[in-house]
């Protein structure tokens, strides 16, 4: 039981999320699941389709007739839209600042939830998103809330595109993350928020070391309680 827990790590934009999860799962040998990936996803096939991503029936109706696969690698995670390798058609501007408006529709929530569950279901998984410790997983037994000044964010999504060689600029990268911690925040269905018994953590000046050191600290001390509520 005690090396079964599910961690769960929500936040706003280029917090860390991600970074910091693979890190952890790597490191536990748990399962990493990036739900962002799976609306980035869906917010790809329905641009390449030209659905209008207000249609929350249309969208629905796309999401039944696809199939999103994670699968880890050795280094890194690829992910799969019905059988084809997106990993980086995902990650483009044009996905990244539509995505928030797919993913507030309730009826494609309800089943991205359903489908990340399942996959959550044997526990040993770190997942991390904007809804998880509320509503993918409301009994994790580790949840984390990462926070960090939205400039720091910025600068760090703009320290990532220099480093591809990908044209950037820190004010309207600014922009965006607000634009959509806004509507991740405000939107009616499970809106990002920190869960009550989440362990928020501001990384503006910590190293990315220093927060999986903080994680794994919280997740020794729980497994440690649940061994002693066992005997
Ligand atoms: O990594 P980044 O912060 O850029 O975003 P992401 O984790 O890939 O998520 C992209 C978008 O998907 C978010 O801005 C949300 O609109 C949505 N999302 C969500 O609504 N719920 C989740 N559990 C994960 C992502
Ligand atoms: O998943 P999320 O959008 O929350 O953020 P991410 O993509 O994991 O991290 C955004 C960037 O911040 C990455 O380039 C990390 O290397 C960097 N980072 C950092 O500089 N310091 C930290 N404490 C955590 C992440």
């Amino acid at each position: 039981v005690t090396n079964k827990i599910a961690i769960a790590i929500d936040g706003p934009a280029a917090a860390g999320k991600s970074t910091v999860a693979k890190k952890v799962a790597r490191y536990l040998e748990y399962i990493y699941i990036d739900t962002g990936a799976m609306y980035r996803s869906l917010t790809y096939k329905a641009l390449q389709k030209e659905i209008d991503l207000e249609n929350e029936n249309k969208l629905f109706e796309l999401l039944k007739q696809t199939t999103i696969d994670l699968k880890q690698g050795k280094e890194s995670q690829k992910v799969f839209l019905d059988g084809e390798d997106v990993t980086t058609d995902i990650r483009t501007d044009v996905v990244t600042n539509n995505v928030s408006v797919v993913a507030k529709h309730s009826s494609v929530r309800k089943e991205m939830v359903a489908r990340q569950q399942f996959l959550a279901q044997k526990r040993q998984v770190v997942m991390d998103g904007r809804d998880i410790g509320t509503h993918v997983i409301p009994n994790a037994e580790v949840k984390i809330f990462l926070i960090a000044s939205v400039e720091e964010r910025a600068l760090r999504r703009h320290k990532e595109n220099i480093d591809k060689g990908y044209p950037s600029e820190l004010e309207k990268l600014k922009k965006e993350i607000e634009k959509r911690d806004q509507l991740d925040s405000e939107r009616e269905a499970a809106p990002l928020i920190k869960a009550d018994d989440a362990i928020e953590i501001d990384t503006t000046s910590l190293s990315i070391d220093d927060v999986v050191d903080r994680i794994l600290g919280v997740v020794e001390k729980v497994k440690g309680r649940l061994t002693d509520e066992s005997i």
